[in-house]
């Protein structure tokens, strides 16, 4: 059987020729031949404003540009995120949108005095693809791949979406084409199995 699979993709540059894209490309590739339904969000290309308070997140509406969003969420059964590390962490554009998407009552309700006890997504596995001018073990033994712990646990982990696998992606600056396409492979092979 088919898994549902949610492609978000976090780079902010519509621009064509990022690897991120490339990346999504290919997986998606995979996930068509292993026979798995396929759903996508740009989230660049969406149009929503930054989240300012706590009150709007918990009693305003979702705007109008996110309402599929949350559809595709609930669709899914494993969601893979692409972007690039900006500053250490994920563009603000995605964060601004997981800020806006991950609201109460959609994310996790709650339960008796905590408000945070019913996780809203569980039964959603993920994986979070990643892309970096510095060297991938740099940022896993220097950095402790401190913003993909945060993600898997803070963000994912909280809501209910676990296990997530990731795919750090470095030197971005000079990879060379062979490196380039076995890493186009590798996502392929991932789309192909939905992991
Ligand atoms: C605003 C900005 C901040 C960046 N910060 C980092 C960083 O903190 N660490 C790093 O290794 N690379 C950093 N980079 C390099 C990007 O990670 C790299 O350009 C990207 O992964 C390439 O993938 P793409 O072709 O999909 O854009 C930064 C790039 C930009 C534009």
């Amino acid at each position: 059987m088919g898994k549902r699979v949610l492609l978000i993709q976090g780079h902010p540059d519509q621009a064509p020729g990022h690897l991120c894209r490339s990346l999504e490309e290919a997986y998606a590739r995979g996930v068509r031949e292993g026979g798995h339904a396929l759903r996508r969000i740009d989230v660049g290309a969406l149009d929503f404003p930054l989240l300012r308070s706590q009150h709007d997140w918990e009693h305003g509406a979702l705007p109008a540009g996110l309402q599929q969003a949350q559809d595709d969420i609930l669709w899914s059964q494993h969601i893979v995120f692409f972007f690039p590390l900006w500053l250490g962490d994920m563009p603000a554009i995605l964060k601004g949108f997981l800020e806006q998407v991950a609201r109460p009552g959609f994310a996790f309700s709650a339960e008796g005095k905590n408000p945070f006890a019913r996780k809203g997504l569980k039964g959603r596995s993920g994986r979070l693809v990643v892309t970096m001018g510095m060297p991938a073990i740099v940022y896993r033994v220097y950095f402790r791949a401190h913003s993909v712990k945060s993600l898997r646990r803070n963000v994912l982990g909280f809501v209910g979406i676990a296990p997530v696998g990731d795919t750090l992606i470095g030197m971005t600056g000079n990879l060379k084409p062979r490196v380039a396409a076995r890493w186009l492979d590798r996502m392929q092979a991932l789309g192909r199995g939905a992991v």
